[in-house]
């Protein structure tokens, strides 16, 4: 997620947002950068890589003024790099702005810029389409307030913007549609931010700005209107909690946090590849029909919770698409001489996408000829880098160990890829394509109102925490996710956990069920749920402690199991989706109760970028 740090007040604006922004480096970034009117000029200073490498940029340039802001930047439109960092100007340096979010339209914005204005553009970035579309604008209006809104007008997406004017050092405008913002009430200055952590240290009482409001910062008082420019009263929002605590939004854990970022995750994925006929428009990805008509076979290769993503993508391309899918983890992949040729496509699927097993596995698919498409979550990442075609999630940063959000969103990527080659291909009727995009575009709501009353899964890991060996079992589609249930809960809670096919428990493994052994059933395939509910019976006959996962309205597997816990009602293919949640938040409770160390779990790292 990108940060944004403002000031304007009787202190140095640099050593307050530099500082400001140190305080946001938890959130990921690739790059950070700075702006001032200093004597009346605008000074932009920013750099790729880390804060430290700004401070390098600046050395012991106090870069003395009252007025600045400042921002690090999660690469979304543009790989990381010194002229993609933000703040960016417009034409002739006169203005500045920092930029949180996804502008839909700026392509058309960026031709009409170029066309009617003669811009000429220095960066790739969707952000710099803001600042010059202010910086035309302003050329009439000669006021940064009516600039803004003039502009916003004109702006679809997702924005958190700040912006200064050389002519106007008196003052910051900021902006906030569907991104965070607040303003910080201080003593002769007052801030702007995306967060609260970064204005901890100077105040203690904010504005907490709503969407689609505007805020016009003088370093003595903050002013809030809302689209009509109408002034807005708000009440001054207390905070007290730390710093630690206020990085994890008053979560107590990153993972708990990401968890519940999950619905706004899915959305962004989703929606922003959506065009306005509601067909899905792969920007980036140079995929035509002709290549899909001649892919023989697709390999999906990843590891860990990438890999499990994977195993859901294999079902719903081939249904969709109709074409082979093998699913494979990295480390195996790259030493079984697979069979690759020109007519396969590789799927990498990559959180960080550095983690050298799928990047090694990638180059050896490329090296016979495969063509890559990869989905990762970091831009600019090697993976992405190496790769014909990219399909970013746009999950935002991860910091937990433990991937959720990265996991879920990656699985919207297996769908709408799915989707796309099923229609192009014509193994998908238009009508089918449709519904089942609706039924995606319900997911969001659906795992926010699950989200809300998730107690009964925290009491079923407070009473089932001290287990030693773990089950969870499945078919079909809640096969693939009972391995992933499978891996958080042993990642961070360390407890032995094993996912099985329900179908494959009588060759062997069902030898291991005693009275109390704890069984996860996942029972979310409509039409396995008759064979669901009989492998419940079978190990409920020697003893074992069922915890059932099922759509609401399921009743009979109630009957079979000790526990249940219900999912929103949806069709079989997405239910992936939402039957992971529980899971996750079954292993954050369970860790929780053990006393883990659940951001950070022993012997394991983010980014695995060894063999
Ligand atoms: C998942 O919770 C683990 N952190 C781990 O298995 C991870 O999924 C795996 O290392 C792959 O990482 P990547 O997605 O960044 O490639």
């Amino acid at each position: 997620m990108c940060g944004i740090v403002g000031y304007i007040g009787s202190g140095n604006a640099k050593d307050v947002i530099i500082d400001g922004l140190k305080k946001l480096e938890y959130r990921g970034y690739d790059s950070a950068g700075i702006a001032v009117v200093r004597d009346g000029k605008l000074e932009i200073k920013k750099h790729v890589g880390g804060i430290a490498n700004l401070e390098n940029l600046i050395g012991d340039d106090p870069m003395t003024s009252n007025v600045g802001i400042g921002h690090t930047r999660w690469a979304t439109h543009g790989a990381p790099s010194d002229i993609n960092a933000h703040p960016h100007g417009n034409q002739d340096n006169t203005i500045a702005i920092v930029h949180n979010g996804i502008i839909e339209n700026y392509q058309e914005l960026k031709q009409e810029l170029i066309e009617k204005y003669g811009v000429e553009f220095k960066s790739e970035t969707d952000t710099e389409v803001i600042a010059q579309l202010i910086g035309v604008i302003y050329r009439e209006k000669k006021d940064l307030l009516d600039s803004v809104y003039s502009a916003v007008s004109k702006m679809r997406g997702a924005y958190a913007i700040a912006a200064v004017a050389q002519d106007e050092p008196d003052k910051i405008v900021a902006v906030r549609k569907d991104a965070p913002l607040i303003a910080g009430l201080g003593k002769d200055s007052n801030f702007i931010a995306s967060d609260i952590p970064a204005l901890l240290k100077y105040v203690k009482e904010i504005y907490l700005i709503e969407n689609n409001e505007t805020v016009l910062l003088t370093k003595d008082q903050v002013k809030i209107f809302d689209e009509n420019r109408n002034e807005v009263k708000r009440e001054v929002f207390h905070v007290t909690w730390d710093a630690d605590a206020a990085e994890k939004e008053g979560y107590d854990h990153f993972m708990l946090k990401e968890i519940f970022e999950q619905p706004k995750g899915l959305s962004e994925t989703l929606n922003r590849r959506l065009n306005d006929e509601g067909k899905i428009k792969l920007e980036g990805i140079t995929l035509t029909k002709e290549h899909i008509e001649n892919i023989s076979k697709i390999y999906i290769v990843a590891c860990g919770t990438a890999y499990h993503a994977g195993l859901v993508g294999k079902y719903i391309i081939e249904k969709l698409a109709s074409i082979p899918v093998e699913v494979d983890v990295a480390s195996e992949f790259r030493y079984r001489s697979p069979l690759v040729d020109k007519n396969t496509l590789f799927i990498a699927i990559s959180q960080s996408g550095e983690t050298l097993d799928t990047l090694a596995a990638l180059r050896e698919a490329k090296d016979k000829g495969a063509r890559v498409l990869s989905v990762v979550n970091v831009v600019g990442s090697s993976v992405a880098r190496e790769s014909d075609d990219v399909f970013y999630t746009w999950a935002g940063p991860e910091i937990a160990v433990a991937s959720t959000k990265a996991y879920t969103t990656q699985l919207m990527c297996m769908y709408m890829i799915a989707l796309y080659m099923g229609l192009e291909k014509g193994s998908i009727t238009r009508e089918y394509y449709d519904k089942f995009i609706m039924d995606l575009k319900a997911v969001p709501d659906k795992l926010e109102n699950f989200l809300k009353n998730v107690s009964q899964i925290e009491r079923d890991a407070k009473m089932l925490y001290n287990k030693e060996q773990v089950f969870f079992i499945g078919r079909g589609l809640d096969s693939a996710v009972s391995y992933e249930g499978s891996l958080k809960l042993k990642e961070i809670s360390y407890i032995n956990s094993f996912a099985i096919a329900a179908g494959e428990l009588k060759h062997g493994t069902i030898a291991l069920m005693e009275p109390g052994t704890l069984v996860i059933a996942l029972a979310c395939q409509d039409f396995l749920y008759e064979k669901m509910v009989s492998n419940i019976q079978e190990i409920k006959a020697r003893g074992a402690y069922v915890v059932s996962v099922a759509k609401e309205g399921n009743d009979a597997i109630a009957k079979q199991s000790d526990q249940m816990i219900y999912i929103p009602e949806c069709r079989d293919e997405i239910a992936p989706l939402l039957s992971v949640v529980p899971l996750q938040l079954f292993a954050y409770y369970v860790a929780k109760e053990r006393g883990c160390n659940i951001d950070k779990p022993k012997n394991l790292a983010k980014s695995v970028t060894v063999e």
